[in-house]
């Protein structure tokens, strides 16, 4: 092979992955840790793919990489109000909250994230300063106002979600999610036990939560996204008119689940294969035969904030045991057994790709079970609020951990020390979640790279309405054939009606015939 053939090849396969360079709007106003994490992993996979990426956002993007040009807009006062609001709460207390309430409360706290978004004099200049997109990027959590942004810059719409097919995401595209199998979030996998009473409540659940996002959470996010654009579509019209959602899900991290042409997974594209450890934390590992157990609440929770007789008793029961245990602290731990170490931060990816690593114990954030698929590591969770309980429900269901929900009559010493000796003494466990990883590496392509081509994709076909199934647009009594049924229901009533009068009378007739014919003999 000639030099000038390999070097023309070498532009040939540049080109093909360089092929248009797009500009890309990213809206990400929430500042939470997990959030942000998803969010700005996903558009630097766009940036390295040579696209232009202009990010709104509350947190400057640190690391930004080789590829399209990024421009960034930090909107000012956001972190300051969520910091306010958060300020007298204790997250752990959210537990206490049901769904609808905390429904409502999210409502609130992201209606204003949406104002100060849309009244920031930087985002103001933006949308006044004729820029064009070919797309705006919006991840999916209680933040429908800022759908806008795809009408205002008139370009496709695509969601990011942080979760699976999920009641926020499937109504945007229409996606079926019969209530007879497919849990409400607020539920969770309920697929071992589909019992009428789990199908009743789901079912409940579900007219609940629509009744509530469609009278009262979408108006209200409606009215403050009017403040600042009063011509804009309604935002019901605005909802639906996604193009495509990514999520961050996997048949590895999910329940096989129903999903239209314009939902794609991509479970774990924020991973990073892991990178060498720092050396005094290696060293640990590396000297740990007997195992370590790596133990982390992730970032809005914090490990110090449990209250003090739960954190004693955990470190009673932790003290008992062979292992080591790396736990993410945020504060000095005085009285602690000498198996127990702790760091205020933690390179959780590099730690639990360590294969010393036995068990991890975690609220059960959807990054964190993610990542431990990744690794194929058990897990003990201790789900606290939002997903981390269905997070953890799948985990049980397939067998490769334990759930210990915080705030509930199960999370007690005894259960604690029993859950972890099972868990670290029965090879199934382990098994399983090497099974998961398995699952979790065998696809056709890097999770990363999927989302990218469909972002390409979309772009290319405008948006690309051929993905969109008829259903999205349909009204619910339509959709599951209400109307129909009414009438067919009608139509028997009419049809047994007269039916009925013309087998009376025929009855009474062959009666007076029999009768007749019984006195004439
Ligand atoms: C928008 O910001 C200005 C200050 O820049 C403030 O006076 C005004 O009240 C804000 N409007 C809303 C609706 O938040
Ligand atoms: C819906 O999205 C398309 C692009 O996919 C856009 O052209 C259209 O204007 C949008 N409709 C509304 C009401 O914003």
């Amino acid at each position: 092979m000639s030099l000038k053939f390999l070097f023309l090849l070498t532009l040939i396969s540049l080109s093909a992955n360089y092929g248009y360079c797009y500009k890309i709007l990213g809206v990400f106003t929430f500042p939470g840790g997990s959030h942000n994490i998803l969010t700005s992993k996903f558009m630097k996979g766009l940036l390295r793919a040579g696209h232009d990426v202009t990010m709104v956002a509350t947190l400057p993007m640190n690391d930004v990489p080789e590829g399209g040009k990024y421009n960034e807009i930090l909107v000012d006062g956001i972190i300051e109000y969520f910091e306010k609001f958060k300020g007298s709460r204790n997250m752990f207390d959210l537990t206490r909250q049901n769904f609808l309430k905390r429904r409502i409360f999210m409502l609130e706290l992201f209606n204003n994230f949406n104002a100060i978004t849309f009244n920031d004099t930087k985002v103001q200049k933006l949308i006044h300063s004729g820029e064009k997109f070919d797309a705006v990027v919006l991840e999916q959590f209680n933040n429908d106002g800022l759908k806008v942004f795809a009408h205002i810059f008139d370009c496709p719409l695509i969601i990011v979600s942080s979760m699976g097919p999920n009641s926020w995401v499937n109504n945007l595209v229409g996606n079926p999610s019969p209530a007879s199998y497919v849990g409400h979030l607020a539920i969770g996998d309920f697929s071992k036990d589909l019992s009428i009473y789990n199908r009743a409540k789901n079912l409940i659940v579900y007219i609940g939560d629509y009744l509530l996002t469609t009278l009262y959470i979408l108006p209200k996010q409606d009215t403050v996204m009017r403040q600042f654009f009063p011509d804009a579509p309604p935002l019901q019209d605005l909802y639906t008119n996604v193009s495509l959602i990514l999520l961050n899900s996997h048949t590895s991290l999910y329940p096989a689940l129903p999903v239209v042409p314009n939902m794609v997974e991509v479970g774990g594209y924020f991973i990073d294969p892991p990178k060498e450890l720092p050396k005094d934390l290696k060293d640990i590992l590396d000297n740990s035969p007997e195992g370590v157990i790596y133990f982390s609440l992730g970032s809005n929770l914090k490990s110090k904030d449990l209250p003090l007789e739960q954190r004693e008793f955990i470190l009673r029961v932790l003290g008992k045991l062979k292992e080591k245990v790396l736990w993410k602290f945020e504060e000095d731990l005085p009285d602690r057994p000498k198996n127990v170490l702790i760091r205020k931060w933690l390179p959780q990816q590099d730690v639990l790709a360590h294969p010393n690593i036995k068990l991890f114990i975690t609220h059960g954030g959807l990054l964190s079970t993610t990542e431990t698929t990744y690794h194929g590591v058990p897990i003990l969770a201790i789900p606290v609020f939002g997903d981390q309980k269905s997070n953890a429900d799948r985990v049980v269901i397939a067998g490769y951990g334990l759930k210990l929900e915080y705030g509930s009559s199960d999370f007690t010493e005894e259960n604690f020390e029993k859950s972890l000796n099972e868990l670290l003494r029965n090879p199934k466990y382990r098994n399983n979640a090497k099974n998961k990883q398995k699952i979790y590496h065998d696809r056709p392509e890097k999770p990363m790279k999927t989302a990218v081509y469909w972002v390409e994709y979309v772009i290319r076909h405008k948006g690309a309405p051929h993905l969109r199934v008829a259903g999205v647009n349909l009204p619910w009594y339509k959709y599951y054939m209400v109307d129909v049924l009414v009438v067919i229901l009608l139509t028997l009533l009419v049809v047994c009606k007269t039916g009925k009068c013309v087998v009376q009378k025929l009855f009474r007739k062959l009666k007076r015939t029999v009768s007749n014919e019984k006195k004439t003999n």
